[in-house]
């Protein structure tokens, strides 16, 4: 039986496209619900309804500072498609404790970067600033700290000499996709816990075990 799973937006939406692809599959265990987007121009929201997806836009800026008021809008037009999980997919705005909470430990988040190292924004280019070998991306719980919640998976690709940050960004966003469909295949198989929580889909490990 699939679970109905609501995507939170702000932009391209590559990380949407790619769950909804996997939605389609009947073994696949999220039927994706509704995509709802907080900025009108998003382009995932054409992506989202030329694959029959149901969009909503609820642009904050309508709200003003009123933060309380605009989750309440994205709460009801989940509850209206009876929305059980929620990720969230590139979603560019802080989410208040009200939302958080009331899909504690069913919200997921990906980020490009491998947490705990690099929250926040321009995680490529610090990255390369930093001269880490080693970069990828993280699907985590989201809590009320920023991109700190419990990691349910990683994928880790290497930072080659030659990178720049857009080579490395892609990169990163093919492990992206990956990784999400993965990940939340096996949280809502409900062995999250006891999956392996690294490298899911990656070879890094091949690269690891090489002599
Ligand atoms: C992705 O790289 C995602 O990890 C990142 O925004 C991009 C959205 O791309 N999210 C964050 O930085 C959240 N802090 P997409 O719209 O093509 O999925």
């Amino acid at each position: 039986m699939k679970r109905r799973v609501g995507i939170l937006i702000s932009g391209r939406g590559s990380n949407m496209v790619a769950l909804a692809e996997a939605a389609r599959d009947p073994a696949y265990p999220a039927a994706i619900g509704v995509v709802i987007a907080n900025d009108p121009t998003a382009a995932g929201l054409a992506l989202a309804a030329a694959r029959g997806i149901p969009t909503r836009t609820i642009p904050h800026r309508a709200f003003g500072r009123d933060r309380a008021a605009h989750e309440a809008a994205i709460d009801a037009a989940l509850a209206a498609e009876e929305i059980e999980v929620v990720c969230l997919a590139g979603y560019m705005r802080l989410l208040t404790p009200f939302l958080v909470g009331r899909y504690a430990g069913r919200m997921l988040n990906i980020h490009p970067s491998l947490l705990p190292v690099f929250p926040g924004l321009n995680t490529h280019a610090r990255a390369l600033a930093a001269g880490v070998k080693f970069h990828g991306c993280t699907v985590h719980l989201v809590t009320e700290a920023m991109d700190e919640g419990p990691i349910l998976a990683q994928a880790a690709v290497p930072v080659r000499p030659d990178d720049d940050e857009a080579s490395l960004a892609s990169r990163v966003l093919a492990e992206e996709h990956r990784l999400y469909t993965a990940a939340l295949a096996r949280f809502l198989s409900g062995d999250a816990g006891r999956a392996p929580t690294t490298a899911l889909h990656n070879p890094l490990p091949d690269l690891l075990a090489a002599p």
